[in-house]
């Protein structure tokens, strides 16, 4: 791994990729494809470690050209594939945004890199690899108590979302399979960390809570995800690039599964314990309840056996570490809370998903 393609890396876990990377390797250059829509940002990149190592070119996956060019222009023989629209209430309010971008964007980086290093040859085969990024939402919802998610769980994705991430991941595979493409993929559970964008579960409340504002919890709070810290997330994908065996696909999740109203309840006494004299303590006072998201999966819980036995990978952080320290992330950094807060479109996307879900404590 030398020239490395970081798609979607001023993003929430593109960018602490991408810092992750420069940081630990320091043989790789990294270029870095995002469009910088709502979700990315260039605030997400600063203070890297070696801004000399890390070219950053703004523009879209699904732009064949754009794309092949920076193939061939570096050579890369390795693309991470994080770009991708990534919020489940999105994709219910406006799918074909998920269905251009984590599908047919996908697909022409898998035709670009099938033409670099299959038909080209630029790098050889044996030393590329297509790495991508995807979820355990396309597996479906699990009923309480059902074995957790594994490589072998079928898809069964319920959301606008999930099925454009199952579409990529069948053709992340479909390439493997006709074309003998060096893929790998992982399905990751629910990230949370530094620089994750305000309007998913753990930085919404983070803020809101600071504020003063309601906790909106959707439905009866008792919806249970696995959380992964996204420093976690970063090695296991980084593991997955130097070790893992193409064609395979890797399961990653943080072994924290607890219902939404717990991890609201914990995120609440963590800022009860940082500022005890907040005129909002006790913050858990600003819990309401809120309409449901339509079509909400229940459970998701993750088995992430394989990455550990093949790897050697598994999840450092405890759910309580983990948050501990994105609380103190977002309390040290205001001013990137405040430039979220301030942009026309977080302001239209709130009043949009918040007004007329009605509410109560
Ligand atoms: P994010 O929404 O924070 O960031 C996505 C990034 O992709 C942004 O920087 C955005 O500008 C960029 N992007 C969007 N469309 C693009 C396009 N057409 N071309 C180039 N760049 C584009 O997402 P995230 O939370 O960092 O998620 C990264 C990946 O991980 C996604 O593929 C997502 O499906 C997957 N994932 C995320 C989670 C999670 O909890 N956040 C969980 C499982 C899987
Ligand atoms: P989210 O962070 O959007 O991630 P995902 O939908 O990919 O799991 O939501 C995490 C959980 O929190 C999910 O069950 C929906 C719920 N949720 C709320 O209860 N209130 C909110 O305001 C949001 C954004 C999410």
């Amino acid at each position: 791994m030398k020239n490395v393609l970081v798609t979607g890396g001023a993003g929430f876990i593109g960018s602490n990729f991408v810092h992750h990377l420069l940081a630990s390797d320091p043989q790789v250059r990294v270029v870095n494809l995002d469009a910088l829509t709502y979700a990315g940002s260039l605030d997400n990149l600063r203070a890297l470690l070696d801004p000399a190592r890390h070219m950053f070119v703004k523009g879209d996956i699904g732009d064949k050209d754009l794309v092949g060019n920076l193939m061939r222009q570096h050579m890369v023989d390795t693309v991470v594939n994080f770009a991708a629209e990534s919020h489940v209430d999105r994709s219910i309010v406006g799918p074909m945004d998920f269905v251009r971008t984590n599908v047919l964007g996908t697909a022409c980086l898998l035709e670009a890199a099938r033409q670099a290093w299959l038909a080209d040859r630029v790098i050889p085969p044996e030393q590329a690899r297509f790495h991508h990024i995807s979820t355990d939402e396309v597996f479906g919802s699990l009923e309480e108590g059902a074995p957790a998610f594994s490589e072998d769980t079928p898809y069964a994705p319920r959301s606008p979302y999930a099925a454009s991430k199952a579409a990529s991941d069948h053709l992340v595979m479909a390439y493997a399979h006709t074309y003998g493409l060096p893929v790998t993929i992982t399905n990751c559970s629910n990230n949370y960390g530094p620089r994750q964008f305000p309007e998913k579960l753990i930085p919404l409340i983070i803020l809101n809570a600071l504020e003063g504002k309601e906790l909106p919890v959707y439905g009866d709070g008792r919806q249970v995800r696995d959380w992964l810290f996204v420093e976690d997330h970063c090695r296991a994908i980084h593991s997955v690039l130097v070790n893992g065996r193409p064609g395979e696909v890797y399961i990653v999740g943080g072994g924290t599964q607890l219902t939404n109203l717990e991890v609201v309840g914990q995120v609440c006494a963590i800022l009860d314990e940082a500022s005890p004299d907040s005129p909002h303590a006790p913050h858990a006072s600003l819990i309401r309840f809120v309409a449901d998201r339509p079509g909400h999966d229940r459970r998701y819980a993750m088995d992430s056996r394989k990455i550990a036995r093949e790897l050697g990978w598994t999840a450092s952080e405890s759910l309580a570490s983990g948050l501990a320290k994105t609380v103190g992330w977002y309390l040290a950094n205001p001013e990137w809370a405040e430039g979220v807060r301030r942009s026309a479109s977080y302001q239209a996307w709130i009043a949009h998903n918040y007004s007329g879900r009605g509410g109560s404590a």
